[in-house]
């Protein structure tokens, strides 16, 4: 068995429809060139799919994290899929994540999301791959939370003597680029006093009192890379469950609740994240709403087993009548905060060059 990562790399780069869906020969290509790479030895085994219009490439190997030679792969994907793909299709934004021209030994500040996790494997190692449309990296923070430090979520805190010491969570600040590392339940009115705040402090890294890793996410903001909007950071998330760690069911049950989060139409509003199946993870009413896949598997010495396609049950019906539910509230609101986002958010839209027109007409009130 032995020491094993899992790598989620991610990018919208072009879709069927304006931002709907990843189209099915995007699919097709990818597939083949990741086959290419476990043919010449640098990744094991792989699982292509798409939630909304973000391209997943699942991906494990034994070169750890932040590897340039798998990191290179993913963005070869990227590039081949828009070129042989993309482009000839005249598909939507074709490329539109890949915001280098030339690879530089890390894809990550190139506009592809990266979620990554090494671990020795377990006798028996199942984990849990989150993809979300139309929102951002901070959309996790609260089932993160929920998961791995809420025992009215998570039984096993209270229950199981393996997760009763709790988790240590690394939090980065993403506009200043630094992190902290903050302890549960010890800290936990700490913790929430910072990822209360999901636009600037993300979750990125979980592990277990005694050091083991349980999650990982991605947390790259593509508008604090490119420094103005140019579609959202649709995040990815890796959790490793059972055995010491929550159960699947509880991991699951943090989904439930379709909570608000920000990136839905023009990455300006708030919508609740709706859990979907593979097969309804692309996004309709007013671009959305917001949408998360839960992919489940297993792995053998290295390999995927699955996907469990997770939320493909009528358990989760009742969330996503609550998500339409709240979707028809919020779209009441109109051009109207909360529903828009705020002013530090709207930032990096396109909002500012309205503003600016105006700004001339203004007249001192004496
Ligand atoms: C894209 C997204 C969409 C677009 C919207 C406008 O991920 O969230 O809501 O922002 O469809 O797109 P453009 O400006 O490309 O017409
Ligand atoms: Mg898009
Ligand atoms: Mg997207």
């Amino acid at each position: 068995m032995g020491r094993i990562t899992v790598s989620i790399i991610k990018a919208d780069v072009g879709s069927l429809a304006g931002h709907h869906v990843v189209h099915p020969k995007q699919i097709e290509v990818a597939k083949e060139s990741l086959q290419l790479a476990v043919d010449s030895g640098i990744i094991l085994d792989y699982y292509v799919f798409n939630c909304g219009d973000d391209l997943q490439l699942l991906m494990t190997h034994r070169r750890g994290e932040n590897n340039p030679e798998v990191h290179k792969v993913a963005w070869n994907v990227f590039k081949e899929v828009t070129e042989k793909v993309s482009k000839p299709l005249k598909l939507y934004a074709a490329g539109q994540d890949l915001l280098v021209d030339a690879f530089s030994g890390n894809i990550r500040g190139m506009g592809p999301g990266v979620a990554e996790l090494e671990f020795d494997e377990r006798p028996s190692d199942p984990i849990i791959v989150f993809a979300a449309d139309k929102t951002e990296p901070g959309a996790w923070n609260l089932p993160l939370f929920k998961i791995f430090a809420d025992p009215f979520n998570t039984a096993g805190l209270v229950i199981d003597p393996r997760l009763h010491a709790g988790f240590k969570f690394q939090i980065l600040d993403v506009m200043e680029g630094l992190s902290v590392e903050l302890s549960c339940p010890e800290e936990m009115y700490d913790l929430l006093a910072l990822i209360g705040t999901p636009s600037r402090y993300v979750i990125s890294k979980i592990y277990r009192k005694d050091g083991l890793p349980a999650a990982s996410a991605s947390t790259s903001r593509l508008s604090l890379i490119a420094g103005r909007y140019v579609g959202k950071d649709d995040p990815v998330c890796i959790v490793r469950a059972q055995s010491g760690l929550p159960a699947v069911g509880e991991i699951l049950e943090a989904f439930a609740f379709p909570h608000l989060v920000a990136g839905w139409m023009r990455g300006s509003h708030n919508g609740p994240l709706m859990p979907v199946s593979l097969d309804d993870a692309k996004c309709t009413r007013f671009d959305g709403p917001p949408r998360v896949v839960a992919l489940g598997f297993q792995l053998r010495d290295g390999y995927l087993e699955g996907p469990a396609d997770l939320f493909d049950d009528p358990a989760f019906e009742w969330s996503r009548r609550k998500a339409m539910e709240i979707v028809d509230y919020m779209r009441r609101h109109g051009p109207f905060m909360p529903a828009r986002l705020g002013p530090e958010e709207m930032e990096y839209t396109t909002l500012p060059m309205v503003l600016e027109k105006l700004k001339s007409r203004f007249k001192r009130v004496s």
